[in-house]
């Protein structure tokens, strides 16, 4: 049954990236006992369900399925590894959903998708089981809750947080940048110690991390991209600034001359083999740095707080969630797997093992969390996940972000001004809205 779904999805070239780089925690058991194709009672049998997620760089996802299906013996998950790069798993799921695939039955998703995917009919609802199991959301941090709801309803649990911080390398850097300039300069100085090649590194590549990343220079200044009530304010004084100084960052000879090809894995490798003096990245790379065997920076690095503006500090809020297909045919062992992820046991599993920044409040408190990840008892830590800047959340989010994502690029890599961007960012962003 596995594998005629397996080739009708790839008869229609779907998911075609993942078929081929899926890896099957499940392989030993399949056969008889899985019924992953099976409708109807499951009672007794063994349920096989597939969970899609983005490739694992910290290798958590194998320790989080092999809890689970340990305290859930009638339920085999098949792990089923998407591209990393958030806009490419996107698109897979849209392609997925939108032709009514059950192939996949719980997925996580990133923090700017739950309002596109429950107005498209892609997810399931899922108030009625939080109802059930008494799950109470004030747990979890409000902005976490807020991106996973849309028209009143919850269709996601916040899963991890992600914020973004600045990584620094304790043996270049004695005092780290407190504002944007004092990182030029401070990158200059280190550029080319210590085996650097570069001083600074962020993601510049034109991607959803683009978007991450300019609403962070933006933020910092006091610019907004769409306001409180919907309405796009991206053309003004505060976002010029913000724009022009990313511009400056990147073109100031402290960044490598590929910045623009830079996502999330290349931020890490640069950092973790020591090319870099500074680097922005979510809080996953505390983990990697301090614990890949290939690390060069063990016990060599610092994070803190990203540089400040004129109007200070700004973190975009980030981070995955997970959701339950709308078509499944096993959703009560896909809320189960949900479930197990998103709660204490699963999230204390994706901090200590993942580095992933925990979206229930207490876990911060739990001494296994804190001595398995020094970050998440650093005060100025918590601050920045209280303070985090969310990224629009509406079903229009994708054109958004595309138009950002364009824009921001041409300015990067100096074929247009930066008010020429902001003006086209306002004016295309009203249309995709309207
Ligand atoms: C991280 C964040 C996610 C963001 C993405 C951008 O995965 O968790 O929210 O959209 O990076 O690259």
């Amino acid at each position: 049954m596995r594998l005629k779904k397996i080739i009708t999805l790839s008869t229609a070239s779907l998911l075609a990236f993942s078929l081929t780089a899926c890896s099957d925690s499940s392989s030993k058991t399949t056969g008889n006992t899985s019924e992953k194709s099976s409708k109807g009672d499951s009672k007794g049998k063994t349920v096989e369900i597939t969970y899609a997620r983005g490739a694992d760089t910290t290798g958590s996802t194998k320790k989080l399925i092999d809890a689970f299906e340990k305290s859930h013996p009638n339920i085999k998950i098949h792990y089923l590894e998407m591209p990393n790069s958030s806009g490419q798993q996107h698109d897979q799921y849209v392609t997925a959903f939108s032709s009514k695939s059950s192939e996949i039955d719980v997925f996580d998703a990133d923090v700017v998708w739950p309002a596109e995917f429950a107005q498209a009919n892609y997810a399931m609802e899922l108030d009625r089981f939080i109802d059930k199991d008494h799950i109470k959301m004030d747990n979890y941090f409000p902005g976490t809750v807020e991106a996973a709801k849309f028209d009143g309803k919850q269709w996601a649990m916040p899963k991890y947080m992600d914020a973004g911080i600045l990584f620094y390398r304790k043996d270049l850097i004695p005092n780290p940048p407190q504002t944007w300039d004092e990182l030029i300069a401070q990158a200059k100085q280190a550029k080319g110690k210590g085996g650097t090649t570069a001083g600074y590194v962020m993601q510049a590549n034109q991607y959803e991390g683009l978007v991450v990343n300019a609403m962070e220079f933006i933020g910092s200044y006091g610019g907004k991209i769409i306001d409180e009530n919907n309405k796009v304010v991206v053309n003004s004084p505060e976002t010029i600034k913000g724009l022009k100084k990313m511009v400056e960052v990147a073109n100031s000879g402290i960044t490598p001359n590929n910045l623009l090809t830079y996502q999330e894995t290349e931020t890490e490798r640069a950092f973790n083999q020591g090319q870099t003096a500074l680097a922005r990245n979510w809080p996953y790379m505390a983990k990697t740095a301090d614990d890949a065997s290939d690390s060069k920076v063990k016990g060599k690095f610092g994070y803190t707080t990203l540089p400040k503006g004129d109007k200070g500090s700004a973190s975009t809020l980030g981070g995955y969630m997970a959701m339950i297909n709308r078509y499944t045919d096993h959703p009560k062992e896909a809320w189960e797997f949900v479930k197990f992820m998103t709660g204490p046991d699963g999230q204390t599993i994706s901090a200590v093992e993942g580095g992933r920044a925990p979206t229930i409040k207490a876990l911060y408190d739990k001494p296994e969390v804190q001595k398995a990840r020094p970050l998440f008892k650093e005060p100025f830590f918590i601050k920045t996940l209280s303070s985090t800047i969310p990224r629009p959340v509406t079903p229009n989010y994708q054109k958004i972000s595309d138009i950002i994502q364009i824009e921001v690029s041409k300015a990067l890599s100096n074929s247009e001004s930066v008010e020429q961007a902001v003006q086209n960012m306002e004016t295309k962003i009203k249309a995709a809205i309207k």
